[in-house]
């Protein structure tokens, strides 16, 4: 009995101090910890590196982006983040990889006209919109390592003006934006704009599909064979007003419209659910789709956005981003250069 009593107060010394011990220490700051999280996140994204000090290295980054995920999700917000696949890079190497809009207008092709919803009335526009539920939109796809972003955003809202038009839906190819598209401004994987997309895909009298001119993730030599295999086209492009969410939620009410945003930003990088609000930048350097628009549960008004990161990105490869903010440019600069083709 009494040895018996000596080994369970013994077991209960062992415990407290063990948890006393865990409780001292900040499991973030764990090197230990924080090294199996890497091995762990290493395994899920299949990321090998090439030598023990470039792991090392990147373990560093790893680290100090958990923490800052960490320290946000912490917090009280709408939205919550995720150390996703961009999270052994640091920010200024996200930028230099991803960075695929380019915002010059100076020697741009681009000859947008006017803005066909001028004179839509807000108050007849529907409360909510998912372009996903009438069918305009083709599963998200992953750009890759290519910068090519621009390509992305110009299929996705052409694929939805071809859907809203014909009643079509067809996937359509960014490959040939990369290998094609390249006689003046837009430079494939080093990146474009979306409006001079549009002027080339109306020039070039519409686009081949995605399945006959598949994605290589690298700039090419343009097929010209392919290129002339038209599957849908375009007649123009409008821009909508800038920094005017109202007169964006007239496009978005009638199609999907490519815009840009601060795709570089850590709130927008390591985004995993609910609506994104507070403190993104402006600064524009990622071009993606706006698919609709709603209402969260909790009142939160929001814009549905595609984004081209693959599906495990965000919620399934989509994005919230809060609508009708203070801020003219809109969450991430959302509202400053919203444009969309015509059909
Ligand atoms: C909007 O209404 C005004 C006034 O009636 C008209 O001049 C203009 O052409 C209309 N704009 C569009 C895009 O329909």
């Amino acid at each position: 009995m009494a040895s018996y009593s000596m080994g369970f107060l013994f077991a209960l010394v062992v415990c407290t101090f063990a948890l006393g011990a865990l409780g001292a220490r900040d499991l973030a700051d764990d090197d230990w910890l924080i090294a199996a999280r890497h091995e762990q996140w290493m395994a899920r994204y299949g990321r090998v590196y090439s030598d023990v000090a470039e792991k090392a290295r990147r373990l560093e980054v790893f680290k100090a982006n958990v923490g800052f995920i960490e320290s946000v999700n912490a917090g009280n917000h709408k939205f919550w983040l995720e150390a996703n696949q961009f999270a052994d890079i640091t920010k200024d190497e996200f930028r230099a990889m991803h960075k695929g809009y380019k915002m010059q207008v100076i020697g741009s092709k681009a000859r947008a006209t006017g803005f066909r919803y001028a004179n839509v009335s807000i108050d007849d526009l529907p409360a909510s919109v998912d372009w996903r539920a009438n069918g305009a939109v083709t599963p998200v796809k992953d750009q890759g390592q290519c910068g090519c972003c621009w390509a992305f955003s110009t299929v996705a809202s052409m694929e939805g003006i071809v859907k809203v038009s014909t009643g079509k839906l067809i996937s359509l190819s960014e490959q040939e934006l990369v290998d094609c598209d390249v006689g003046m401004q837009n430079k494939g994987c080093g990146g474009g704009l979306m409006d001079n997309a549009f002027e080339f895909i109306v020039n070039n009298g519409g686009l081949d599909t995605e399945a006959d001119y598949p994605y290589t993730g690298a700039d090419g030599t343009c097929n010209s064979n392919k290129e002339s295999n038209i599957a849908a086209s375009i007649k123009g492009y409008e821009d909508v007003p800038a920094n005017d969410e109202a007169s964006l939620q007239k496009a978005v009410a009638a199609q999907p419209v490519s815009i840009a945003v601060d795709g570089g930003d850590d709130l927008f990088r390591f985004y995993k659910g609910g609506v994104l609000t507070g403190a993104c930048g402006t600064e524009l350097d990622h071009g993606v789709a706006a698919v609709g628009y709603g209402v969260a549960g909790d009142g939160t008004k929001y814009w549905l956005v595609k984004n081209s990161w693959g599906t495990s990105w965000g919620e399934d490869g989509f994005i919230r981003l809060e609508r009708d903010v203070a801020d003219e440019a809109g969450m991430c600069g959302l509202a400053m250069k919203p444009s969309y083709p015509t059909a």
